[in-house]
């Protein structure tokens, strides 16, 4: 393991507790070039290179260390960087990991359309690329994906919100606000589109009306009402924006949010804006099941979350990279859904499942993802 691993990993879970506490997160500690490497790595060992957006959120600090454990456990050498959400910076340490000698890059990217022209290098080193989570968009220089279905993550939101809303029976009309991911994040699409599908009809109809201009824009174009680096603090401002313009006489119903990093933001702007929980709290969706959000959950401060276990997907991803390594068949699930704009992805999907309020015990607790103590 390199010595840079740990230390962005233990500054990178200091950094996340302090950004859930409600504190400013600190700069992700950089990535100072790897000493013991430099151009190859050291013989006898094969060297997996692994890039995630930030630290900042729960969900990668247990990616980034779900993997490094199982590839360590099955003999490997593992980088592990975090870009503090600058793509320039993730650039930089996907370059140091091609050039101290890693076999396989694994990439969560920031902005997974610029790495083109990085990817070429590896691939000129002949280093096989593995898209983690987000696609890397529009190069020919990356070989799998593996990920959890992300459209229907999008589409259990809007099922969700259907049903708790009742809405082909109740009356409505409802009030609704929609949020967005962040718009470079082709993951981000793929949450909306989901949640659109379903939910687009009721808004044609009226049951569900957005009163704010914004929300309005979700219609034509998903990525103007997108929250950059999916930012939960840009989410607060953004509804308290839309709540102190267009709900001074009434109440919001519904809120779509794509995660739980939005839905932290949403929720806090909520609360300052008066609301507590009980019939009149609107139906707020989250993503992850990362522990603020599941203390919510518990408060009744958002509805539901679609669970991502990244357990399975670091465990996936191993095995994918072992297989790989070893010049055996890679497991897929899916050649047809993942295209990138230059070819279809061989990838592999997880399927993600809803968590409501009374599953938190027995699906969170019970399976270990987290603990009593995490929810206190
Ligand atoms: C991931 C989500 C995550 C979001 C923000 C998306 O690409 O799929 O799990 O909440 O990025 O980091």
């Amino acid at each position: 393991m390199a010595i840079r691993k740990s230390v962005a990993v233990l500054a990178g879970a200091a950094v996340a507790l302090a950004a859930f506490a409600g504190c400013t997160p600190s700069p992700t500690p950089s990535a100072s070039p790897n000493t013991e490497s430099g151009s190859a790595a050291p013989a006898g060992d094969t060297l997996i290179g692994i890039t995630m957006p930030t630290v900042s959120l729960e969900r990668w600090n247990n990616d980034g260390k779900g993997l490094v454990d199982q590839l360590e456990k099955a003999g490997y050498k593992t980088m592990l960087d975090y870009g503090d959400n600058k793509n320039e910076q993730q650039i930089q340490q996907i370059e140091n990991q091609i050039n101290a000698g890693a076999k396989v890059l694994v990439i969560a990217s920031i902005d997974g359309s610029t790495l083109g022209p990085t990817l070429a290098k590896a691939k000129e080193k002949g280093i096989t690329v593995l898209a983690y989570d987000r696609l890397i968009m529009k190069t020919p220089d990356v070989d799998y994906y593996a990920t959890f279905d992300n459209y229907l993550i999008g589409k259990l939101q809007g099922e969700f919100i259907k049903e708790k809303l009742d809405l082909d029976n109740a009356a409505g009309p409802f009030n609704f606000e929609p949020f967005a991911g962040s718009p470079d994040d082709n993951n981000a699409s793929l949450f909306f589109q989901g949640a659109w599908d379903v939910l687009k009809p009721y808004v044609d109809s009226g049951k569900l009306v957005i009163q704010s201009e914004t929300g309005k824009k979700a219609a034509s174009n998903w990525q103007d009402i997108g929250i950059l680096e999916w930012k939960a603090t840009t989410a607060q401002s953004e509804m308290e924006t839309r709540l102190n313009s267009y709900y001074t006489d009434k109440k919001v119903n519904v809120v779509l949010s794509p995660n739980d990093s939005l839905a932290l933001g949403i929720a806090q702007a909520l609360e300052t804006k008066g609301y507590t929980p009980g019939p009149e709290y609107p139906v707020l969706s989250g993503q992850d099941g990362d522990k603020p959000n599941l203390k919510l959950i518990l408060a009744d401060k958002q509805s539901m979350t679609v669970w991502k276990d990244t357990r399975l997907l670091a465990a996936q991803v191993a095995k994918m990279v072992d297989q790989i390594v070893k010049g055996e068949t890679v497991e897929t699930n899916n050649t047809d859904t993942y295209n990138n704009g230059v070819k279809v992805l061989p990838s592999y999907l997880i399927t993600p499942e809803v968590i409501v309020k009374d599953q938190i015990q027995e699906k969170l607790v019970g399976s270990g993802f987290v603990t009593e103590d995490d929810l206190k």
